[in-house]
């Protein structure tokens, strides 16, 4: 190959980004991009297609839509004409209002400190590239919704994992564990709590002191609250925050959600709390992402916040009815062990034959027609595990238990 052609060859394996992956031409994402990890549940759900009847729990959201008061204010924002492009960080009046929700569960939060995001997965990602980049070192705890580990990858950081224990008490966090980890090179810690799968929720000493070790080194918080009024424990309206602890203008970054506590998974808008600092880079961010959360769901979202809170806390009361109904029935089936966790949504147990979860699930699914997550669709540290969503009628957890129970009868 003469000189020139070695240059153009060069500039087209740039082009078709073949470059990183070696083959020549070839159409090939990043290499980084193609070691993410495909989602593990989508593989048992689409094992179940053209099964009749499955009971799917392998999802995290309700099988109840959207409160009607939030889906009028959508349509009269539309008839109203709010079709129109926003400011980056949101409209003035979200805003405001999330700024007063904020304030009511964790203390003095102003509006600067809030932007408006395209839901909690938009949140993670803008609150991941606002603070690292390629070659960071980045921890998270474990077992975890595969986004929040992923979402670094892509940024070209690495992503050490901290485990949760499984004991007598349920899921536990060992903090010597986990503060050992967090070295003074480490850039950003990522947390879930209350945490998808497991349920398990960080208390208020451990975040205390995870916060003053992440002081200690200059590291960044960003703490995954989507579930935090999804929290069953004494008579608190939300789980301990990393917010009731850290000054408005420190390395800390809270994502949430609307998907959860008002049933709004399909609207796609989520917050984030963060100094005031970043807010213009915030701002930038977002126009390069998705520009602004639609504005008509904006306008929902203020009356979801300003007037849900009757709902939240009635739907909060349901799922934990819901939790404690399955943790029962689930109990009376041999080989089962299942204990009741003090957040979100989930039960995260084990069961015969879990060793292998997503073969099991498979089966599961095909042979019985009931739908659950593989626990190694939550990194290999949740494997011997299963994930079953709960936020679903009483009636539908007997029909998918009497299942689970008839399976493992025909499998002993
Ligand atoms: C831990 C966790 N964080 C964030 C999200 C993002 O939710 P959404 O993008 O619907 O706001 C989810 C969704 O299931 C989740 O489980």
């Amino acid at each position: 190959m003469s000189e020139s052609e070695g240059a153009v060859s060069a500039e087209l394996s740039e082009l078709t980004g073949a470059r990183e992956s070696g083959a020549p031409h070839a159409p090939n994402a990043r290499d980084a991009v193609r070691a993410l990890r495909p989602s593990q549940i989508r593989e048992v759900a689409n094992a179940g297609f053209g099964v009749p009847d499955v009971l799917p729990f392998w999802f995290g959201e309700s099988d109840r839509v959207t409160p009607p008061f939030i889906r009028d204010a959508a349509s009269r924002a539309l008839a109203d004409g709010a079709t129109f492009y926003t400011h980056n960080l949101g409209v003035a009046s979200l805003r405001e209002a999330l700024a007063r929700y904020v304030t009511a569960l964790h203390g003095d939060t102003s509006a600067a400190h809030v932007a408006v995001t395209s839901a909690g997965v938009n949140a993670l990602m803008l609150a991941a590239q606002l603070v690292v980049g390629a070659g960071d070192r980045v921890v998270a705890v474990t077992p975890l919704w595969p986004n929040l580990v992923e979402i670094p990858k892509i940024l070209g950081a690495s992503v050490e994992t901290v485990s949760l224990g499984y004991g007598e008490n349920g899921w536990t966090l060992d903090l010597d564990r986990l503060l050992a980890a967090l070295t003074p090179s480490t850039r950003m810690l990522m947390i879930n709590s209350p945490n998808n799968p497991t349920g398990w929720t960080m208390t208020r000493d451990q975040q205390r002191t995870v916060l003053e070790h992440c002081r200690r080194h200059g590291i960044w918080i960003v703490a995954d609250e989507v579930y935090e009024r999804l929290y069953y424990r004494g008579n608190g309206k939300v789980a301990p925050s990393f917010l009731d602890l850290a000054s408005r203008d420190e390395r800390v970054i809270a994502v949430n959600s609307f998907s959860k506590a008002w049933l709004m998974t399909g609207w796609r808008l989520g917050w984030i709390v963060a100094p005031e600092r970043l807010m213009d880079d915030l701002g930038k961010l977002v126009e390069y992402n998705t520009s602004c959360a639609p504005s008509f769901v904006q306008q929902a979202g203020i009356v979801a916040v300003e007037e849900g809170e009757r709902f939240t806390q009635s739907l909060v009361a349901d799922l934990h009815a819901s939790r404690d109904h399955l943790v029962k029935a689930l109990q009376t089936i041999d080989g089962v062990d299942v204990r009741a966790p003090d957040g979100a949504m989930y039960l995260f147990f084990s069961l015969p034959g879990a060793s292998r979860s997503l073969e099991l699930c498979k089966s599961l699914v095909r042979d019985a027609g009931l739908g659950l997550a593989p626990g190694s669709a939550f990194g290999e540290e949740g494997e011997g595990f299963v994930r079953w969503c709960y936020a679903c009628d009483p009636a539908r957890l007997d029909k998918g238990v009497e299942r689970l129970r008839t399976f493992l009868s025909t499998r002993v």
